[in-house]
């Protein structure tokens, strides 16, 4: 039914190791368009695109070695490969928002694999949550994202990694971290030597590093030792402040893994409990936890 839906130029969410993406036939322009529709997403944000295999990915970017390389370490797996479109590429235009690259990624979980396999073309498929938005982690996420027009929604196991993908830019010579995520900058750097932070104002070229993203509606305050009147704690390690009413704890035992897979529903149970704000103890930045740090402060950013 997911195929024949996807067939018909219409969308499928569906499980990823990271998180639930909203996805089309990436071969498909109305169907593009529909995911740009549907989560009210600006046209200038580019999707990813997802392969069943290698030869797929190759059919619709250009492999450097570097690329190739990345491809050979990590894929299948939470890691997207931004490339020089081919030159009879057929993904739609509006999945590049116009521009000369793709980002490509081979997802691990087998729902998704088995799908991609099925369908046997590239899924454009962006989290399945509404622009600058929390991404979902659960099926029942999708479901309250798009209450008033559900898709069609494929419902999986709660994401094991909960992060979006690490983000690599290879369309130039040198290779750009353009989103953190659960595969680090170290464990990248350790296959294609030196990666470069993209800055700020670079946000045109992966807008998923625009300030503001992964927004709760209540206020959220970092790196918090002392509670407010009315906040939600999100806690992390078992040095959590006393006396406070509500408190969700991300890892009781400091285990930054299992603190990056509940922080999206996390945040998103603060939201609905709390009353005027919600406070996030200090996270470490250590492997995961710089991916965490970023999308805490996105969360944060003012709108
Ligand atoms: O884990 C993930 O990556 C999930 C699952 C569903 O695969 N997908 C996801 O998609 O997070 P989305 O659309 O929410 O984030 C895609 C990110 C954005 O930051 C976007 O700007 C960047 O990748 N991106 C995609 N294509 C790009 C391109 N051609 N150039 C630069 N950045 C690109
Ligand atoms: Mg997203």
């Amino acid at each position: 039914e997911a195929i024949a839906t996807w067939q018909a130029g219409q969308l499928v969410a569906m499980p990823t190791e990271t998180v639930y993406g909203l996805g089309a036939d990436a071969c498909n322009d109305e169907a593009v368009a529909a995911i740009f529709a549907r989560k009210g997403r600006p046209q200038f944000n580019p999707l990813i695109v997802h392969v069943a295999n290698q030869p797929m990915a190759a059919s619709y970017v250009q492999f450097n070695e570097k690329a190739l390389a990345l491809a050979e370490a990590f894929w299948p797996g939470p890691l997207t490969l931004v490339l020089p479109r081919t030159s009879d590429c057929p993904v739609s235009l509006l999945a590049s928002a116009g521009g000369d690259t793709l980002g490509v990624r081979m997802p691990a979980h087998p729902v998704a694999q088995a799908l991609l396999q099925a369908f046997g073309r590239g899924v454009a498929a962006p989290s399945a949550n509404r622009s600058g938005r929390i991404s979902p982690t659960c099926a029942a996420h999708v479901r309250e994202e798009f209450a008033d027009n559900p898709p069609f929604i494929i419902e999986g196991d709660a994401a094991s990694i909960g992060l979006e993908s690490t983000v690599i830019g290879l369309a130039s010579d040198s290779a750009v971290l353009l989103r953190p995520g659960s595969i680090t900058q170290q464990e990248i750097e350790a296959v294609i030597g030196p990666v470069e932070l993209a800055h700020a104002q670079s946000a045109i070229t992966s807008p998923g590093m625009l300030a503001s993203h992964y927004a709760p509606s209540h206020r959220l305050r970092l790196n918090v030792s002392e509670v407010r009147e009315g906040e939600v704690l999100l806690a992390f390690g078992d040095d959590v402040p006393q006396g406070v009413q509500q408190v969700l704890n991300l890892s009781p035992a400091g285990d930054l893994k299992q603190a990056a897979a509940r922080l999206f529903a996390y945040m998103r149970q603060a939201d609905t409990l709390a009353e005027t704000g919600i406070a996030v103890m200090p996270i470490p930045m250590e492997g995961i936890g710089v991916a965490i740090n970023d999308r805490l402060r996105r969360a944060a950013a003012k709108k």
